[in-house]
Order: C-alpha cells, then structure tokens, then sequence
C-alpha cells in the first residue's frame, strides 16, 4: 500500500477512509494517532494488527464535544465534568465506566474506557465528521510515538494510506491519564497537565500507580517510547560523555528517533537539571531492557 502525507487542508479524503473502516493517521497536540472510528470492531483490530499492539491493552477513545464523551460512558461522577470544564479540549485523557453497548475491543476487554477530547483542530474537524475515534499513538508497538508526520512514516509506510501532516506536535508527550473509576482518581500517565496542578484545582490529593494498577491500565506493563539505542541517565558532569541529549517534553521522542537514526548505540540523558515527572516516567519506560 501506498502511504500519502497530505496536508491538513482538505479532509475529505481522510474522512472518507475512516467511514469506510481503515485506519489513518492525525496530528494531535500530543503526539500524532493512528485512528479508527470506535463503533467499527473491524477497523479498530486493524489498530492493533497495524501498531502490533497487545490486544489487551486498551486505546484511547477521542471526542469532539461532551456529548458524545457522555454516550460512551455510564455514571460520570460530578469530578469527571469539574475536570472537562476545565482542562478540555487538552492533554488530558479521563478513564470512566464504559456504557455497556460500547464495543469491548476498544477497552481491551475492561470495563472503562479511557476518553479524551483533543485540542488540534484538524483532529477536531475530523472527530466532528466522523464522530468519536478510537486512536493510540501512531508508533509501532514500544517505539517512542511520533511527534511530525515524518516519524509517523518511518513506522508506517506501507501500512496505512494516509497520514494528516498537521506539523510538530505542540506538546510532544502523550497525555495525562486520570482514573476516575474509584473514590480516589489514580494518575494512571504523568502528562504535561501535571498531578500537582490537578490536585491543586480539585483541592484533593490523588493516588500514585500502585502494584493493583497493572490490571487498571494494562498500557503500564509493557516497554515504551524506547529507541534502539540503549539509555544511560547521567546525573553528573562527568557522566556526560558520547551521544547525549537534554530532555525536553516536546522534543525527547523526535531526538530517541534521530539517535537511532544515526546509528547511536547508546543515548546519554543529561539528568543534571530538574526533568518533570511525565518526562522522567517516558525515560525512565525507555531505558528498561525487557
Ligand atoms: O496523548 C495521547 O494520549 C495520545 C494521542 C494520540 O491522543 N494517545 C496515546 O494513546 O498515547 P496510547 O494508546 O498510546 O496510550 C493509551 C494509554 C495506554 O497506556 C493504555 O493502557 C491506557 O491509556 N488506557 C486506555 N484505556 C484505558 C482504560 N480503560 N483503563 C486504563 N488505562 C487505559
Ligand atoms: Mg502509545
């Protein structure tokens, strides 16, 4: 198969392929997705077959506006519209009780689903055509996901017919990922939305990952956002030696796939200077070796 980048100005073409059950790929202000309409089982296999993606690992389901985030759900607690009144459309995705008629393909098999109403106004556009769309990130399974159309390419030329070139992504990590299916919210993802500034707009505290939260997000079980290159993290000058990068949130995955690339065998991370927790949850997922 063929794969055309095109420009975001026309979508028809884009919007014809997702009506028609084959999966494309989209700019988000995250990290670029590779789409599916989520009311299509067969389409969002494709997904999986396409990224290579454990079918138990659940993907994100992207809306245009709150009614359709409320279709796809059942008993949304009063925090869940607190949190989308404010952070949404944003990096910010919001795991809730899954309406019994939603397929389980797109859960993985779970319960929950995992929603997000994205900024990008092209994925905007193409969500609003389509209606809601089921879409991970548009890596290979375990690659660092991509940031440009160009890295979408890299993983899936010949796989897919079409990628929406929407440019770098402006924030260039994945988004947060907030449970809400228990008292507590669980931060199941550090994103660029931070757990502090959450709390400090819910005036409660959340949970941290615990050993139970492997089966609540099955995502966290599995190595990504790794290059080729093994990771060494440097916490001192004197360990900033061969090919090493300052990490940054928006450009950590574009630098993983340049280093490998130019045929780097190890990435240096400088870890002199302060790094977020997303940032330091990407490295620290990239630098395991199983
Ligand atoms: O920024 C993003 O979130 C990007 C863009 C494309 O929106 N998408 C993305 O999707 O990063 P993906 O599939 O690469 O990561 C989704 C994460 C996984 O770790 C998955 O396990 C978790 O969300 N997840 C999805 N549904 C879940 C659910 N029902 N319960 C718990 N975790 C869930
Ligand atoms: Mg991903």
């Amino acid at each position: 198969m063929k794969t055309q980048v095109i420009s975001p100005e026309n979508l028809e073409e884009a919007i014809h392929f997702l009506k028609n059950g084959i999966p494309i790929a989209f700019p988000t202000e995250t990290v670029y997705g590779l789409g599916a309409q989520i009311f299509n089982d067969n389409a969002v296999e494709q997904i999986f077959a396409i990224k290579g993606r454990p079918t138990d690992n659940p993907l994100i389901v992207h809306v245009a506006n709150l009614d359709q985030a409320i279709s796809l759900s059942q008993n949304l607690p009063p925090i869940f519209f607190r949190l989308a009144a404010k952070y949404w459309p944003g990096p910010i995705t919001l795991v809730v009780e899954k309406d019994p008629s939603i397929s389980t393909v797109v859960a993985g098999g779970l319960t929950s689903i995992a929603i997000r109403m994205p900024a990008n106004p092209i994925a905007r556009k193409l969500i609003a055509a389509v209606g809601p769309v089921a879409a991970p990130s548009a890596n290979l399974s375990g690659k660092p996901s991509p940031t440009n159309a160009a890295d979408v390419l890299e993983d899936l030329d010949g796989k897919i017919p079409l990628i929406i070139d929407g440019g770098e992504c402006s924030f260039g990590i994945e988004s947060t990922v907030l449970s809400l299916m228990e008292e507590t919210p669980i931060l199941l993802r550090p994103g660029s939305i931070t757990k502090e500034e959450i709390e400090a707009f819910l005036n409660l505290k959340i949970a941290e990952p615990h050993r139970g939260t492997l089966i609540r997000s099955p995502g966290m079980k599995y190595r990504h956002y790794a290059p080729r290159a093994k990771i060494r993290l440097a916490f001192s000058e004197a360990e900033l030696k061969g090919y090493c990068i300052i990490p940054k949130e928006k450009t950590l995955y574009a630098e993983f796939r340049k280093a490998d690339r130019e045929g780097a065998s190890e990435i240096v991370i400088d870890c002199t200077k302060k790094i977020s927790s997303a940032l330091m949850n990407r490295i620290e997922k990239a630098s395991k070796t199983w």
